[in-house]
């Protein structure tokens, strides 16, 4: 089989599970224990912490372990908004925002709260203009994807929070899909929290961590929260953590060079399936705002899940979209939030590429799809 979903997890790194296994094996004191060997594991946590913060250009006392993106977006936005920074009860988002976002806002919607769901332009992106139409006098809380996971278009985060600084709001960001593949810096320093997540760079499942500026005063969620400086309750996964910052150590340092090699792939794919043109539709932006691993398409008159389960039985792995919303029948978010039609949106499947990925494999897929079109 070969695997052309890496946009819903990867598989560990080698480097990665040895650096998991080492600390399960070495360092498996609970960082919170006063003796010696929860001391030994404290100091790799924090030394973790720090290297996490470096590769992302923030402050090291903003970061908290959690068990993974879905838990971090939650804790971000209740963290937040136990520290307004103005009086009011309202909320802009994404209409595509990862279930974990969408999920919480639902929650916050029953309990008093307005939440404005923006949808995105025909380029899969945030319309700014559309935005800045919908921030009212008692807007709280912006929270937008920095990449979506879908067609992996990359949002203006320096751009809305420019606008989130303007107008006092503040200002969270689904950076799951973005962490370890596209270069932040500069945008990162727009926002109050982020959230990402081990298994999408080849960490393990299970763990992730949330920035929170240690500007913002939360307040603590849960009651009496003993870790993480009470953001959170549970015995920290240090192993899974050492192995995340090893694996994100490693996309950071070939960052360009993988970015390149996603690039040549999508390249050839899109020009193997010229002859097919016509009867598909290509999710493609320029580069910078196109994370070049993940590519999204369509098509026409053929059922996303069909062609999925068609490229399953000649050997290829791809989806009909994020992880979280396959097996649902319903059509991909992305699709609705740029308007496509229920019965078109069906129509979606997502290709993302790894570090694995060959040139013989994008052609093998493209040969693949060419022959269903045809069939
Ligand atoms: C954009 C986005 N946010 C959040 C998540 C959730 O991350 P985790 O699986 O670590 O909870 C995912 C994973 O599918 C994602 O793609």
């Amino acid at each position: 089989m070969i695997y052309f979903d890496y946009a819903a997890t990867c598989p560990l790194d080698d480097e990665a599970a040895i650096a998991y296994v080492k600390t399960a094996t070495e360092y498996y004191g609970n960082s919170k224990s006063l003796h010696d060997v929860g001391s030994a594991a404290n100091e790799l946590l924090e030394n973790c912490r720090k290297e996490l913060a470096k590769l992302l250009h923030v402050e090291d006392n903003g970061i908290y372990f959690t068990s993974g993106g879905s838990e971090s977006n939650y804790l971000a936005i209740m963290s937040l908004l136990s520290a307004k920074q103005k009086e009011g009860k309202h909320i802009i988002t994404g209409l595509a925002e990862h279930s974990s976002v969408k999920g919480t806002f639902e929650k916050l919607e029953s309990s008093g709260y307005e939440v404005t769901y923006l949808p995105f332009n025909q380029d899969g992106l945030i319309d700014l203009d559309n935005l800045r139409s919908h921030v009212k006098s008692d807007t709280v809380l912006i929270s937008i994807q920095t990449v979506n996971p879908e067609i992996g278009s990359i949002q203006p985060i320096k751009e809305i929070g420019e606008i989130c600084r303007e107008e006092e709001i503040l200002f969270h960001s689904d950076f799951v899909q973005g962490f370890g593949k596209v270069n932040l810096e500069s945008p990162l320093e727009y926002l109050d929290s982020f959230s990402l997540s081990g298994h999408k760079i080849f960490g393990p499942k299970g763990i992730g961590a949330v920035y929170i500026s240690p500007d913002i005063p939360w307040q603590p969620y849960y009651k009496n929260a003993s870790h993480e400086k009470g953001l959170r309750p549970g015995t920290l996964n240090v192993p899974a953590i050492a192995a995340m910052t090893v694996a994100a150590q490693k996309c950071y340092t070939r960052l360009n060079q993988d970015a390149e090699h996603y690039r040549r792939l999508r390249k050839t794919f899109i020009k193997e399936l010229q002859p097919i043109s016509s009867k598909i539709i290509l999710y493609d932006l320029p580069e910078l705002l196109q994370l070049p691993s993940t590519l999204g398409m369509r098509i026409k008159g053929l059922e996303g899940q069909w062609v999925m389960l068609e490229c399953n039985r000649v050997g290829y792995a791809l989806s009909t979209g994020s992880a979280c919303q396959s097996g649902m029948d319903t059509p991909s978010k992305t699709m609705k939030a740029m308007g496509v039609a229920d019965k078109d949106a069906k129509e979606f499947i997502r290709i993302s590429l790894g570090r694995d990925t060959s040139q013989e494999d994008v052609k093998g897929l493209a040969h693949a799809l060419k022959n269903m079109v045809t069939m």
